[in-house]
This record gives structure tokens, C-alpha cells and sequence, in this order.
């Protein structure tokens, strides 16, 4: 549904203030079954992961749990929320993990990818202390995403990833668990990059079957190749050189269905997608309270933030559109900042915009990934969200007010 409808936006304005965020769960449940259909056209063992990091809004997770997505967190508080919000199926990532939530974790029967030694000492020590706890244990991978030109393409560029286990310290790891009688179920990839490229996957699944092969790691049941995909962009969004699930599924089919180990032991390939399927389930609406000249720069002040729409603060501008207004005509080349009190607070860097008079509403698209989940209690209170399904808007979040902020102090 696209909503340029003046009259909605208004009407939402009126009633909840500005700024808000609008979610689309359609887009996010099309998303997600684009991406697993893309596999299941050449193999039919394909397990999503949603990243809860990217976007852990609870109306959105409620989404992937009806559609028997697994959650896929990595911090106690997220599998906190995964079990508050009756994920029976949970994958367990990240490189902290304490003995009391790896504890939790194991009595959810959670699939538990281990980052360092430190958690494979616990594990061994559970396992010893109670030979009947059942655990899904697997290893992440340390994956050298680096070509032979020694160019990078690890996340920012970085020379060593630091999560996952380096295959030197593999050999010792492996041989622990199973001496403790703990049989390896999943091995994981995931490496974040800067590009997102195909190719990136060929790299991860040939290592991760190279792995498999050369330990004898038969029992794994989930090759999971992580997240860090490009998906479905917001309307209006450059797409040159993007990359679509159909390409990410058939690189690591291609190379899965050529392997031996592959197709012998048969594992549910799991993606662990995060913005590539809920980039585009959220947009952002924000009103424009003044022009100002300052020197050559025009800028536009709105009560949004920066925060809110991007946290990260990469250079790139969203696509956005003023909704309705009076001077659609004549355009203005303008930056929109935001109502934080940061110079930094700059949402759209020298775009045009149709002649934006106070009490238009700028919106932004594209805004689903690592905005809410980053963006912090900052000069403002957070944003509603609401919901749009079938034509009705449903708040899914309110308002924050002072009573949120300051609950967890002692006054
Ligand atoms: C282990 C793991 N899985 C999945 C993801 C999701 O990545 P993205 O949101 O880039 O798709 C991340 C992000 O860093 C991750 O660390």
C-alpha cells in the first residue's frame, strides 16, 4: 500500500503527533518468503533465522514466529525477548554468552552457534556436570574473507574478522567437544562485509564444507550461512549492482549440490536474513517546522531525527518525498536536519525537495534496518509505531513518556 494519501497521513498526524514510523507487514512477510522460496526451487531443507538485531519490534518477530521463522539472537536480553515472545525455535549467536544463558538456551533446546573457547569450557563443563542435558551445539566459523590480492572485504574493510573460531584453534575445539560427548549439529559463516557481494557466499559455503569434510563433521544438521544479504529495496532506491535472493541462493546451491559431504549428509541450509527483508517494512514521517537560510545552505528543520533514520550515519540519503503540501512546483535544493541539538543531525544531505512550507510532512523510505533497534532514549522520546494491513492502522508501539524513561532509575 502506498501511501501518499495526504488525508491518512494527516489524519495519523492528528492523532499520534509526529514524528512516527509506519510498518508494512505484507512487504516483510513477501520478503521473507521470497527469500526461502528462492532456495526451495533447488533444494527443499532451507531454515530462516530472523536477525533480531536489525529490527527486534515485537508486532514484526510475532510476524516470522507465524510464518516458523526461528529467531536468531545474540545477546541475553534477545533471547530474552525470543522466549518472552514463544519462539520455540531459537538460534543463539553472538560472542558473549554467559553460563546462565547458555543454560537458558539449552533448556529452550536452542540451536547454540559457540564464538570462542571460553564457551566451549562451559559447554564441557555442563555436559560433565549433567551427562544427560541435551544440547544443539554448533561452531562459528572464522572466515578470511580476503582475496588474493590481500584486498578486504570484511566489514569496514578490517584484516581480521574477530568472530568465530580461527582453523587453528579448530582442531583442539572440535576434538573437547566430542571428548565430552558433545556431538557438533550446525556449523555457521556468517561474516559481515562491506559490499554484500555473491561471491562473499562462495567463499563462506566452500570453507564451511571444507570444514565439515576435513573434521568428519557428519551430525551437523544446519549449515548456516548467516545474514548480511542485500533484499528488497524501498521504491525510488538506486538498485544498480544489487544483488537478489534468487543470485545468493543459487551461488550456495551451486556450491552445496556439488559437494560430496553436502549431499551425502543433507543439512537445512539457514540464512540469518536481517536487512535484506525488513529494509523496506518500515517508513518514517517527519514534519517540517522551518525553513533557514544560512549563508548559501538552505536547511529544512524537522522534528525528526537523524536517530531515528539512520543511527549509523552513512552518507547515504533515503529515498524520501514531501506528502502533499502547497508549492509542489517549484523545488528547493535543501539539507533536512533534525530537532536533536547535534550539527551531525542531518537526515538528507543536499537533496531537492518540492518547496517544503512548516506542517508538511517529509517521508522517509527504507528505514527497517538498525534504526529502532539503535536508536537511543537522545534529546527525544522514541517514536509510535504503527501498523498498516488491509487498510487499518494499528499502534504497535506508542509514544514514549517520561514514566519509560525514568523507570529503571532510582529516583
Ligand atoms: C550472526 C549474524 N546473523 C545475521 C545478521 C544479519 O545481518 P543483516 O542485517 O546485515 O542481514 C548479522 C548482522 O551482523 C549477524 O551478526
Amino acid at each position: 500500500m502506498e501511501l501518499k494519501n495526504h488525508n491518512l497521513i494527516k489524519s495519523i498526524e492528528d492523532e499520534w503527533g509526529t514524528p512516527f514510523y509506519l510498518m508494512f507487514p505484507d512487504r516483510y512477510r513477501n520478503n521473507l518468503s521470497s527469500f526461502l522460496d528462492a532456495f526451495k526451487k533447488r533444494y527443499p531443507k532451507i531454515i530462516a533465522g530472523y536477525s533480531f538485531k536489525t529490527n527486534y519490534v515485537p508486532g514484526l518477530c510475532e510476524i516470522a514466529k507465524l510464518m516458523g521463522v526461528y529467531a536468531e539472537v545474540v545477546s541475553d536480553m534477545e533471547l530474552d525477548l525470543a522466549i518472552k515472545l514463544g519462539f520455540e525455535n531459537i538460534i543463539f549467536n553472538g560472542p558473549i554468552k554467559k553460563k546462565n544463558s547458555l543454560i537458558r538456551a539449552i533448556n529452550h533446546n536452542a540451536i547454540i552457534n559457540l564464538d570462542s573457547e571460553y564457551e566451549v569450557d562451559t559447554v564441557c563443563q555442563l555436559k560433565l556436570a549433567h551427562p544427560d542435558m541435551q544440547m544443539r551445539i554448533g561452531l562459528r566459523l572464522n572466515v578470511h574473507l580476503i582475496d588474493d590480492d590481500g584486498n578486504s572485504s570484511i566489514q569496514c574493510g578490517l584484516k581480521h574478522g574477530r568472530f568465530g573460531f580461527p582453523k587453528l584453534l579448530l582442531s583442539r575445539n572440535i576434538e573437547r567437544l566430542r571428548s565430552a560427548g558433545i556431538s557438533i549439529c550446525s556449523i555457521h559463516g556468517h561474516t559481515s562485509s562491506c559490499d554484500r557481494a555473491v561471491i562473499n557466499y562462495k567463499v563462506i559455503t566452500d570453507y564451511m564444507i571444507s570444514v565439515c569434510e576435513d573434521y568428519g563433521l557428519n551430525d551437523v544438521e544446519y549449515f548456516n550461512i548467516g545474514g548480511g544479504f542485500f533484499g528488497a529495496a524501498p521504491e525510488g532506491m538506486d538498485l544498480t549492482g544489487r544483488y537478489t535472493y534468487n543470485d545468493y541462493a543459487n551461488v550456495v546451491l551451486d556450491s552445496a549440490l556439488s559437494s560430496p559431504w553436502f549431499t551425502q549428509c543433507q543439512p537445512s541450509i539457514v540464512i540469518e536474513p536481517g536487512s535484506s527483508v525488513v529494509s523496506n517494512v518500515f517508513e518514517y514521517y517527519t514534519k517540517v517546522f522551518q525553513l533557514k537560510q544560512i549563508g548559501s545552505k538552505t536547511f529544512v528543520i524537522v522534528d525528526g531525527s537523524v536517530f531515528d533514520v539512520k543511527p549509523t550515519m552513512h552518507q547515504g540519503n533515503l529515498p524520501h518525498s514531501i506528502i502533499g503540501g502547497n508549492n509542489l512546483a517549484s523545488e528547493i535544493e535543501c539539507d533536512v536536519v533534525g530537532s536533536t541539538c547535534m550539527e551531525k543531525d542531518i537526515i538528507l544531505h543536499d537533496v531537492k525537495l518540492p518547496y517544503a512550507s512548516a506542517g508538511e510532512i517529509l517521508q522517509i523510505k527504507g528505514v527497517g534496518a538498525y534504526t529502532i533497534s539503535l536508536s537511543p532514549s537522545f534529546i527525544n522520546y522514541l517514536a509510535p509505531i504503527l501498523s498498516i494491513e488491509n487498510g487499518s492502522i494499528r499502534l504497535i508501539r506508542r509514544r514514549q513518556v517520561l514514566d519509560d524513561l525514568l523507570n529503571i532509575y532510582n529516583l
